[in-house]
């Protein structure tokens, strides 16, 4: 099925914070519990938060929609300084969720292609990211998207301290060629 990749916009911002808690659940039940996950999207997805987002330069968030309807998300941090974990060479994938219908269609591969087109464009050498260390399914398909484990890092889930693994990918068209 046809699927289109665009920038969001204002009026995406409650649809995309309902994409966001319903994959949460479905990712997330099983090693988090459902009042911690409500306590961070309250917090990281509130209307202001997302409003933020979108109205900064260092942001880029794009939607994936299949049939007019929202089928996932990916938010991108060009600024290093934000998380001090990657470097100014490097754009952080810093959110990719697709609803649970979209998932296993291929929709991921278009947005991680997404995400290297405006690497280029900004000029980075590579892709990196973190993932919730039991978060098999998304290791494995990072992994198959030319992803590596280069090592951990902190995040902060509404109060619980969790050490995921940090990916990385280069840019192919960075590949240094010989004089
Ligand atoms: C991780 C994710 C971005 C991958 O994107 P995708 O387009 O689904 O990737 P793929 O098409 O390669 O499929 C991924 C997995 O779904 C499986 N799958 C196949 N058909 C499926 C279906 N109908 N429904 C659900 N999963 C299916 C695939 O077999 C594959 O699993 P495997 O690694 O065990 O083989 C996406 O699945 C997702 O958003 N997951 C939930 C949120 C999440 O974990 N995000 C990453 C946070 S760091």
């Amino acid at each position: 099925m046809f699927a289109a990749v665009r920038p969001a916009n204002a009026r995406d911002i409650a649809p995309l914070r309902e994409l966001a808690r319903n994959t949460f659940l479905d990712t997330y039940a099983e090693g988090c519990d459902a009042a911690r996950i409500d306590a961070y999207i309250a917090e990281a997805y509130s209307h202001q938060a997302l409003s933020a987002a979108l109205e900064d330069a260092d942001i880029t968030v794009l939607l994936i929609e299949r049939a007019g309807e929202l089928a996932g998300f990916l938010q991108l941090h060009a600024d290093d300084a934000r998380t001090a974990t990657f470097d100014a060479d490097t754009l952080e994938i810093a959110r990719l969720y697709l609803d649970r219908r979209a998932q296993g269609a291929g929709l991921g591969a278009r947005l991680i292609e997404a995400a290297a087109e405006r690497a280029r464009t900004l000029g980075k050498r590579r892709l990196g990211l973190g993932v919730w260390r039991q978060n098999d399914r998304a290791i494995r398909f990072y992994q198959r998207q030319g992803f590596e484990i280069t090592g951990t890092h902190r995040f902060d889930f509404a109060g619980e301290i969790h050490h995921d693994y940090t990916m990385h990918r280069p840019l192919s068209h960075h590949l240094e060629i010989p004089a």
